[in-house]
């Protein structure tokens, strides 16, 4: 299993210490940029994302839960940033030419859905999309309830992919522990993102390693 600790749990007043521990440890390194429009809340922007990007060393991974996300796709490209993912109900009709547009910059593309967005709305991105990012809390905090229903999305979402004989790859965000993860990897997912588990632990680095090795 890839991992890809979210630093929205991140002790911002020393975020360097916890870049590097996630950077050191970790495949990927998750991103949540939340505009206050999409979900009700607000976390970090570019400033933020420079900065990390200036010492990470494993490949940025933006999500972006933000109206119009098309508009920042070549900022984050620029800063560093080589996975990019947007919701389906920010994007709608425009998801196909959204994948597009990420694509020619270079980005690995995902498209993300809350967990009240049927599975099957985003089937016709697989073999698009790079990824899938299934959400397994509500977009917009940290360190909520893994949704259990979400096994079952993931299992769904396999079986197209391997219907379609796809590569497109399944993230899951949220709420994702070294307790659950095992059932994530029997799904068929392929990358979590762990924040409150990973950065709330006495030893971030034992809980990367425990959910690798799911
Ligand atoms: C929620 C974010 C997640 C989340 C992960 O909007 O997309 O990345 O912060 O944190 P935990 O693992 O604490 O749910
Ligand atoms: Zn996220």
């Amino acid at each position: 299993m890839l991992v890809a600790p979210s630093l929205l749990t991140a002790d911002f007043l020393h975020l360097e210490k916890d870049v590097r521990v996630v950077d050191q440890n970790a495949d990927l390194i998750h991103l949540d940029i939340m505009d206050g429009t999409l979900v009700p809340n607000i976390s970090f922007g570019f400033p933020v994302v420079q900065g990390i990007a200036s010492i990470a060393t494993k490949p940025l991974d933006a999500h972006l839960m933000v109206v119009n996300p098309d508009k920042w796709f070549e900022k984050l490209k620029e800063l560093g940033v080589s996975w990019v993912s947007f919701h389906y109900e920010a994007s709608g009709c425009r998801t196909a030419r959204f994948i597009r547009q990420a694509h020619k910059l270079g980005l690995k593309v995902g498209v993300a859905l809350n967990p009240d967005v049927k599975i099957s709305k985003v089937f016709k991105y697989v073999g698009k999309a790079d990824f899938i990012l299934v959400m397994s809390v509500f977009a917009g905090f940290g360190g909520q309830k893994f949704i259990y229903e979400t096994i079952d999305r993931v299992s769904s979402l396999k079986a197209e992919i391997v219907r379609k004989g796809a590569r497109t790859l399944i993230e899951v965000d949220g709420g994702v522990n070294p307790s659950n993860v095992k059932a994530l990897a029997e799904a068929g997912a392929d990358v979590v993102v762990g924040g409150s588990a990973v950065l709330g632990a006495e030893d971030p680095a034992a809980v990367i390693k425990a959910l690798q090795e799911a």
